[in-house]
C-alpha cells in the first residue's frame, strides 16, 4: 500500500514539475541518497524478516526504475521545450556576408574574356624571372643605359644557382615582356596571345605607380602583321572595355628597346565622365575626382617586335613581323571605375573594396 501511494505522488509530481529545478527537487525528495523515500526504503529491507524482504525488495527496485525513467524522460521534455523558446522563427534572417572579386581581378576577367573573343590565346609566365629573359633577349644587354628605364627588385642567388651554367641572376619581372621570348621559343607562328600578370618595380610611389602593379603583354606575330593590326585590335579592345564611357585615347611615339618603331597610348574620359563614385565614402574630399575628365594617363607601351628579339627566340625576322604592347591593368581600372590613385587597390581597405 505505501509503495502504491509513494508510485502516485512520484509520478504526479514529476508530471507536473514547470523546469529542471522543481525536477531536481522530486529526484532528491525520492531518489536522494540520503532521505530519499525509496532510498529509505531500500536500506530498511536488511531489517525486514525474510519472507517480506523476498516480497518487497522487487517491488522497490521496480519502483525505484520507473521514477529514474520518469524522470529522465520529463527531463527531456524540458529540454526540447526550452529548445524550442530559443528559436523565434519570426526574427529577421542573419545577412549573410558574400565576398566577391576584387575590382583588379574583375578587370582583368573582362580583359581576358575581351581578348579571348578576338582569338587571343591566355598565357602566363613566371613572376620570379631570369636576368636573361627579363632583360637581355630584350634587347636590353647589361651596362646599357635602357636598363635604368626599369628598377629592379634583384634576388640573392642560391648557394645551387651559383653553381649552374646559366650563371644568370635571378629578378622579380619589371614588365611581362620577357614572356614573349619564353613563348616564341616553343612555339610557330602564325600566333596571337595576351599575358596578364603582376609585375614589380623598385620605384617611389604615387596616384598611378605602384612597386607591385599588373600588366597585360600583347603579341601577335606572323607574316604580314602590321602596325595597323596593331590600332585595329586595340581600338576594338579598348571600345568594347569601355563600352558606354567616352573615352579618348591618343598614339604617341616613343623607345622601347625591343620594339621598332615604338609607342605609347594615353588615354582620358571625355566630357560627361562620372566623377569617382568609389569615393563615396572613407577617402575624404581631398581625393575626390582628382583622376577626373580631362586628364591624360599613360596607359601602354607598345611597337613592332625588334629584329633581336626574334632573334633570340631563333626565329628568322626577315620571315616575320609582329607586333607587341604591355598595358597598365591598374591604369586601365583607374580610369573604368574613375579611381584617382592606385594604392587604393592594395590599401586593403574595405570600404573601398566593397563599392565594387
Ligand atoms: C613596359 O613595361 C614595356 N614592357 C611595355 C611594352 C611591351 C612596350 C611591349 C613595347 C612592347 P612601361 O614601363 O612603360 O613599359 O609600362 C607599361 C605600362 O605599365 C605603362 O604604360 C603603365 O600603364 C603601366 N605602369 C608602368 N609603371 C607602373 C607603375 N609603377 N605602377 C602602375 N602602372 C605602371
Amino acid at each position: 500500500m505505501e509503495l502504491e501511494d509513494i508510485k502516485n505522488r512520484a509520478l504526479a509530481e514529476i508530471e507536473s514539475a514547470l523546469d529542471k529545478s522543481e525536477l531536481d527537487k522530486s529526484r532528491v525528495k525520492y531518489l536522494g541518497r540520503k532521505n530519499g523515500e525509496i532510498t529509505v526504503l531500500l536500506k530498511s529491507l536488511p531489517d525486514l524478516p525474510l519472507e517480506e524482504r523476498r516480497e518487497s525488495g522487487p517491488l522497490v527496485q521496480r519502483l525505484k526504475k520507473e521514477i529514474e525513467e520518469a524522470i529522465d524522460f520529463k527531463e527531456k521534455e524540458l529540454l526540447s521545450a526550452s529548445d524550442q523558446e530559443a528559436i523565434d522563427l519570426t526574427l529577421p534572417g542573419k545577412k549573410i556576408k558574400v565576398g566577391h572579386l576584387h575590382p583588379l581581378t574583375q578587370t582583368e576577367d573582362e580583359v581576358r574574356r575581351i581578348f579571348s573573343s578576338l582569338n587571343f590565346s591566355v598565357i602566363e609566365g613566371p613572376e620570379i624571372e631570369a636576368e636573361y629573359y627579363n632583360f637581355d633577349a630584350l634587347n636590353i644587354p647589361e651596362n646599357h643605359p635602357a636598363r635604368e628605364m626599369w628598377d629592379t627588385f634583384w634576388l640573392k642567388p642560391t648557394r645551387n644557382q651559383r653553381l649552374t651554367t646559366d650563371g644568370g641572376r635571378k629578378l622579380l619581372r619589371t614588365h611581362t615582356s620577357p614572356v614573349q621570348v619564353r613563348y616564341m621559343e616553343t612555339h610557330q607562328p602564325p600566333f596571337q596571345i595576351i599575358v596578364p600578370g603582376r609585375v614589380f618595380r623598385y620605384e617611389a610611389t604615387d596616384a598611378s605607380h605602384e612597386i607591385n602593379f599588373y600588366q597585360v603583354e600583347g603579341l601577335m606575330v606572323g607574316k604580314d602583321v602590321s602596325l595597323a593590326n596593331f590600332k585595329f585590335i586595340i581600338e576594338e579592345f579598348l571600345k568594347k572595355f569601355f563600352a558606354g564611357k567616352k573615352i579618348e585615347f591618343r598614339y604617341r611615339p616613343s623607345y622601347f628597346p625591343f620594339v621598332e618603331p615604338g609607342l605609347e597610348v594615353d588615354i582620358r574620359l571625355t566630357a560627361g565622365g562620372r566623377q569617382a563614385t568609389c569615393l563615396r565614402q572613407g577617402y575624404g574630399k581631398a581625393k575626390q575626382g582628382t583622376r577626373s575628365k580631362g586628364k591624360w594617363l599613360e596607359l601602354m607601351g607598345a611597337g613592332m617586335v625588334h629584329p633581336r628579339v626574334f632573334e633570340a627566340a631563333h626565329y628568322n625576322p626577315r620571315d616575320l613581323q609582329g607586333f607587341a604592347f604591355g598595358l597598365g591593368l591598374d591604369r586601365l581600372a583607374m580610369i573604368k571605375y574613375n579611381i584617382p590613385d592606385i594604392r587604393m587597390f592594395y590599401s586593403g581597405d574595405l570600404r573601398f573594396i566593397e563599392q565594387f
